[in-house]
């Protein structure tokens, strides 16, 4: 065995994974995969995400294409009837007052929850933190969403080009990338169990700051980029801007699909929009564009592998929080591995 993270890793059901959007969930079920399983979701009449495998314990059908009746779940195939805990409470076909078998259960992963308007599920005892992106529970924040992207890529190697600092300009020379500088300023990484963040700040040309037009504010100006990374592919980067004022955030979340697929989700956090949605609109064209730069690349490595062996490759002072990232997912695989 490789000392690589692949998607299926059996070590990754030991943690919180992003199975969907809050909003995708309503009473009519529907299917999402998540490392390799079929999950049914749906969004109980009290506003309840519930999240079983997709699979009936009668004749394994897919229980995504039954419906809701009330607080339970009838399957399409027999009409079987699953409460709220996954327990069958009604075989149409033995009439009425007759014993269910015990086994007649549905499966559950061991946690679901919510957060910042998104559905989390650990498939077994989660080792890492549920992630929280605070700018979303903050009223001076506006929202908007990437479109959901599946793409043939590794969530490691994902997360990792989220965390790298040194590709901008040259992956992103047709978006943003243009004016970066190529040198990488030196930075800390702050550690704290399966999570980190790292934080600097630097100078640039704020070339969208109209207060440069009027002689306000000079063309050089301030600003911190801050990195929160949550084990195992949980990201966001808010960047300050220190002299025209605003913060931007980024939320990455990837679940791993399958062996060879990822789909990412992405939203925007901006206070600095006053609330235009047609701003946050050109906002997330131009992040799409600046996230199929980086799939581009992405989705064409050809082992789908993050290595966890510190010295299989090449690393520089410019890399602090790649690296901690293999340390860290090193950790938690082993641990998870038992
Ligand atoms: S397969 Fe679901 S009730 Fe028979
Ligand atoms: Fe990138």
């Amino acid at each position: 065995m490789t000392d690589g993270l692949r998607n299926l890793d059996p070590a990754l059901r030991h943690a919180w994974h992003s199975l969907c959007r809050a909003g995708e969930l309503t009473i009519a079920p529907r299917s999402f995969t998540l490392l390799g399983e079929r999950y049914v979701a749906y969004r109980s009449p009290e506003g309840e995400a519930r999240v079983f495998l997709d699979r009936c314990p009668h004749r394994f059908a897919p229980l995504s294409l039954g419906s809701c009746e009330g607080e339970n779940l009838r399957c399409v195939y027999h009409g079987w009837v699953f409460d709220a805990d996954g327990d069958c409470v009604e075989i149409p076909a033995l009439g009425e007052d007759a014993a269910l078998p015990a086994r007649a259960k549905l499966t559950g992963p061991d946690g679901v929850t919510e957060s910042h308007g998104m559905v989390f599920v650990a498939p077994e005892t989660p080792l890492t933190p549920v992630p929280r992106i605070d700018s979303a529970y903050d009223p001076a924040f506006q929202q908007g969403d990437l479109p959901v992207i599946e793409t043939r890529a590794n969530a490691g190697l994902l997360a990792d080009n989220f965390l790298d600092m040194a590709h901008f300009p040259f992956i992103h020379s047709g978006t943003f990338g243009a004016g970066e500088a190529r040198e990488v300023p030196n930075y800390s990484v702050t550690r704290e169990g399966y999570t980190f963040t790292a934080a600097y700040e630097h100078e640039f040309a704020n070339r969208e700051d109209p207060g440069v037009e009027e002689g306000i504010r000079p063309l050089l100006q301030r600003r911190r980029l801050t990195y929160r990374y949550t084990a195992p592919f949980h990201l966001e980067l808010a960047i300050e801007f220190l002299d025209s004022g605003g913060t931007n955030v980024i939320g990455f979340f990837l679940t791993p699909v399958d062996d060879e697929n990822v789909r990412v989700y992405s939203s925007l956090w901006r206070d600095d929009l006053d609330g235009s949605e047609e701003r946050m609109g050109d906002a997330i064209d131009f992040e799409i564009a600046v996230v199929n730069e980086d799939l581009q690349l992405q989705s064409r490595y050809e082992v789908l592998e993050l290595p966890l062996d510190i010295t299989a490759e090449v690393h520089t002072r410019a890399d602090k929080t790649t690296v901690e990232l293999r340390r860290i997912l090193g950790e938690f695989a082993r641990t998870a591995r038992g």
